[in-house]
C-alpha cells in the first residue's frame, strides 16, 4: 500500500486511477526529478562524443528527458503541489549521477538508452492504468511523454559515408540497468528544494576543450586565416562554403546549451527547456546541413574547411559570458548573414537551400532570445546587460589574445554600436530579444547620431 512517504511505486500493478491525487502526484514528483536530473547529467556529455551519430542519440535523449520532466513539473503544480514542496532527487539517484558524470560518454549513452527503455514501460504502464474519466489529465500527460520517449530513441539516419556508420550500438549492460533503477526507483528527499526546481549541483568534470570527428579539420586558430569565399566565386562554392562552414559552427553551438544544463543548477526549468531545445536545434541543423550537402553531390568530410575552435573560449565561463559570446553577439551575426544570403540563393537557382536556411534563421532568432530573456533574469535591467556585455567581449578578446584564436575571434566591445553600423533588420533583431533600449542604440548608431 502506497503512503505519503513512498508512494506506489513506478510500475506498480495498482492502477494510477486508483491512487489519490497525492499518492499518483508522489509517482510524478520522483519521475520528475529523475528525467530531469537525468537529462541533465547527460547533457554534460556533448562535447565528449565526437560524432554526428552519437551526438544525434545523445541530444535526442536529453531534449526528450527534459521534455518530460516540464510536462511531470506543470502536472505536478495542477496536483496540488507547492512549488516549495517539489523536494529533491533521493541521494542514490545524485550519486548515480556523479558516477555517471566520472565515466565515458559511451557509458552514458548506454546509460541514456536504458533509461529511456524504462521510462518507456513505466509511462506505458501508468496510462494503461488511467482509465477512469478522472484520470483524463493523467492519461494526456503519460501519453504526451511517451511521445518524448519515441522521439528521444529515434534512430539517427547516417550519411552513407558517416564513419560512425548506422549510429551508436547501444546495449543496456548490468551496469546501466542498476543506474536507471537508482535513478527511477529511489524516493526522493522531501522538504523545500534548495534550487528553483529541485535539482541540485552536479560533479561535472571541466571539458575545456571538445572532441571534433577527425573529418571536421577543426585546428588552433593561431594555425590558420579564416577567410570567406571571394564574391566573384562560382554561387555552388558560395553554398558549399556557407554549408560547411554551418556544420561546423552547429557543433559548437549544441555544446555551449548542453554544458549550460549540466553545470548550471540555480535556474528556473524554463532554462533547461530553453537549452534543450536550442541544443536540438542545431543537431536538427547540422543534419539539414549534411543533406544539402549530399544533395549537392559532396562528401561533407572532403569539403576543405578550416574553422578555429570556438568552444575553448566559452568552456569554463560564466553562463552570462556564453549566453553573451554564444548567442546575443555571435548567433546574432549569423541572423544578419542568412537574412541576406536567403534572397541571394533563391536568386541563383538554390530555393531548395533558401528554404531550409530560412528556418535555420526561425531558430537562430529564437536562440538569440533564449540569450537575452536569460540575460535579463540574470541582471535584471537592460543598462547592466548592456554593460556585462561589454565586459564580457573585452574579456573574450583578452582570451583570444591569450590563447592565440586569431582575428576570426575577436569582437567589437560595444555589440549595438558595431551592429548598428551594419545597418541591422531591427524588425529581426527585435524577435531576437533585443530590448527597446537595444534597438534604439541600433537605429541610432545606424544614422551615425549616436553619443
Ligand atoms: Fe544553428
Ligand atoms: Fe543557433
Amino acid at each position: 500500500m502506497p503512503s505519503a512517504a513512498n508512494p506506489a511505486p513506478v510500475g506498480s500493478s495498482q492502477g494510477a486511477d486508483e491512487l489519490s491525487v497525492h499518492d499518483l502526484a508522489g509517482v510524478n514528483r520522483r519521475l520528475y526529478h529523475a528525467t530531469l536530473l537525468a537529462g541533465r547529467t547527460l547533457a554534460a556529455f556533448a562535447p565528449l562524443l565526437g560524432d554526428v551519430a552519437p551526438r544525434a542519440a545523445l541530444v535526442r535523449a536529453v531534449h526528450a528527458l527534459i521534455g518530460q520532466s516540464v510536462l511531470l513539473h506543470d502536472r505536478l503544480l495542477e496536483m496540488r503541489i507547492r512549488p516549495d514542496e517539489l523536494g529533491t532527487p533521493g541521494p542514490a539517484a545524485v550519486e548515480a549521477a556523479d558516477e555517471l558524470l566520472a565515466g565515458s560518454g559511451d557509458r552514458a549513452l548506454a546509460f541514456a538508452a536504458a533509461l529511456l527503455r524504462g521510462l518507456e514501460d513505466t509511462f506505458t504502464e501508468l496510462q494503461g492504468g488511467c482509465r477512469a474519466e478522472h484520470a483524463f489529465h493523467d492519461r494526456r500527460l503519460y501519453g504526451a511523454c511517451l511521445a518524448l520517449v519515441a522521439e528521444g530513441t529515434e534512430p539517427y539516419q547516417p550519411h552513407p559515408e558517416d564513419p560512425e556508420g548506422p549510429g551508436p550500438k547501444v546495449s543496456a549492460d548490468a551496469a546501466a540497468l542498476r543506474t536507471v533503477a537508482d535513478f527511477l526507483a529511489a524516493p526522493c528527499a522531501a522538504g523545500a528544494p534548495t534550487t528553483p526546481t529541485g535539482t541540485p549541483a552536479l560533479r561535472v568534470p571541466d571539458c575545456p576543450t571538445r572532441r571534433y570527428p577527425g573529418w571536421a579539420s577543426f585546428v588552433n586558430a593561431a594555425d590558420v586565416e579564416f577567410q570567406d569565399p571571394g564574391t566573384n566565386d562560382p554561387a555552388r562554392t558560395i553554398v558549399l562554403h556557407a554549408l560547411r562552414k554551418g556544420i561546423a559552427t552547429e557543433f559548437i553551438s549544441t555544446d555551449i546549451p548542453l554544458r549550460n544544463i549540466a553545470e548550471f543548477p540555480d535556474l528556473p526549468l524554463r532554462f533547461y527547456r530553453d537549452m534543450a531545445r536550442h541544443a536540438h536545434d542545431e543537431l536538427r541543423h547540422t543534419h539539414l546541413l549534411l543533406d544539402h550537402l549530399t544533395a549537392m553531390g559532396e562528401d561533407y568530410r572532403r569539403v576543405a574547411f578550416r574553422i578555429p575552435d570556438t568552444y575553448s573560449a566559452m568552456a569554463g565561463q560564466p553562463l552570462d559570458f556564453r549566453l553573451i559570446v554564444l548567442s546575443r553577439t555571435g548567433e546574432d551575426a549569423a541572423i544578419e548573414a542568412l537574412a541576406d544570403a536567403i534572397p541571394r540563393l533563391r536568386s541563383t537557382g538554390y530555393a531548395d537551400v533558401a528554404v531550409m536556411f530560412d528556418h535555420v534563421l526561425a531558430d537562430e532568432l529564437r536562440h538569440v532570445a533564449y540569450a537575452n530573456h536569460w540575460l535579463r533574469h540574470l541582471h535584471g535591467d537592460d543598462l547592466v546587460v548592456e554593460a556585462v556585455t561589454t565586459r564580457a567581449l573585452e574579456r573574450l578578446n583578452v582570451l583570444v589574445e591569450e590563447r592565440g584564436l586569431g582575428d576570426y575571434m575577436r569582437r567589437e566591445p560595444d555589440h549595438s554600436a558595431r551592429r548598428g553600423r551594419h545597418n541591422p533588420d531591427l524588425e529581426l533583431r527585435r524577435l531576437a530579444g533585443f530590448s527597446d533600449h537595444d534597438l534604439a542604440r541600433m537605429a541610432a548608431m545606424s544614422t551615425g547620431s549616436a553619443a
